[in-house]
């Protein structure tokens, strides 16, 4: 019975935590949590069993990169990613707004291996930074390969005149969308502004930045800053819970991890 039991509870603990991260990358919300109070970042790991990773992990997300100390590495490739027009739905999660795809929306390719696009979504104001930098906001594209592994291509904003494209067709949706779990269906979305091949990139292994946390996420964050205008931000950040404005998560310690720059005008 000693011996039993703890082989139970372990399995029991990996099945919840394998249904956690499929929640997460799907895009459901079944446990609380916010950015602000008891339930704040700092508490994270200790809201539910399976958000253990949130304060224990080593390898967490997101990180402020210091351009000084990346690595420039000539085995990093361009970005290969090919995106499609997929039907689409913008959804409210509280913690943050967001666009899921109800279809094959296309792929990123990393190491010759395939993720899906998932689901799209922001973060006001930026989650990583650069050099000590914060930016008003950050899109997160979530893909996903077929033996579950992640990969997450990052877009930081900062505010300007200019309205970003993408984020300006979601503007009649995101006038619509009520709160928490409210969805506005988008119809087939042309996703072509989010492939702009991209010059630089960094790149490293973190985790998700919301509960679970799950590890092993493989990280591009693009070097061009795009711009978004003041109103684009207060529509997307107007529907979001009252404890989960300001939805970044501080940036967590690096533990001796290498960032690699990707830059195709350094020779
Ligand atoms: C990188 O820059 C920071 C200041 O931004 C400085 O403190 C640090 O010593 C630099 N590190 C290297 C390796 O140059
Ligand atoms: C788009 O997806 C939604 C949700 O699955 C579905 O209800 C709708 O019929 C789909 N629209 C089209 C044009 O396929
Ligand atoms: C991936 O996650 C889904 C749940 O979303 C699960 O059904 C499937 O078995 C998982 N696949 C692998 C290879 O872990």
């Amino acid at each position: 019975m000693s011996l039993m039991a703890p082989r139970v509870s372990s399995v029991v603990f990996a099945l919840s935590l394998l249904v956690g991260i499929a929640s997460a990358i799907d895009f459901y919300r079944e446990m609380e949590f916010s950015y602000s109070g008891i339930d704040g970042p700092n508490n994270w790991g200790k809201l539910d069993p399976t958000f253990t990773p949130c304060s224990s992990g080593r390898i967490q997300s997101p990180i402020n990169i210091q351009r000084n100390m990346t690595v420039h590495n000539k085995q990093l490739k361009p970005l290969a990613r090919r995106y499609k027009p997929a039907n689409a739905t913008l959804v409210n999660k509280g913690f943050s707004v967001g666009v899921r795809f109800e279809e094959d929306a296309g792929q990123l390719w990393i190491d010759g291996k395939s993720y899906a696009l998932k689901q799209v979504h922001w973060h006001l104001p930026s989650e990583h930074r650069i050099d000590g930098q914060q930016f008003a906001a950050e899109l997160h594209m979530v893909h996903r390969a077929p033996d579950n592994s992640t990969a997450v291509v990052a877009v930081l904003y900062q505010e300007a005149n200019a309205a970003d494209p993408f984020i300006c067709r979601l503007m009649g949706g995101l006038n619509k969308l009520g709160k928490e779990n409210s969805e506005v269906p988008l119809g087939n979305m042309n996703i072509n502004e989010l492939s702009r091949r991209s010059r630089k990139y960094y790149r490293y292994v973190g985790s998700l930045t919301t509960p679970p946390c799950m590890e092993d996420v493989h990280w591009s964050i693009l070097g061009k800053v795009m711009s978004i205008s003041k109103e684009q931000i207060a529509a997307m950040d107007s529907p979001l819970n009252a404890d989960c404005k300001r939805n970044a998560r501080p940036c967590q310690p690096l533990n001796g991890r290498e960032v690699d720059l990707y830059d195709e005008l350094i020779c």
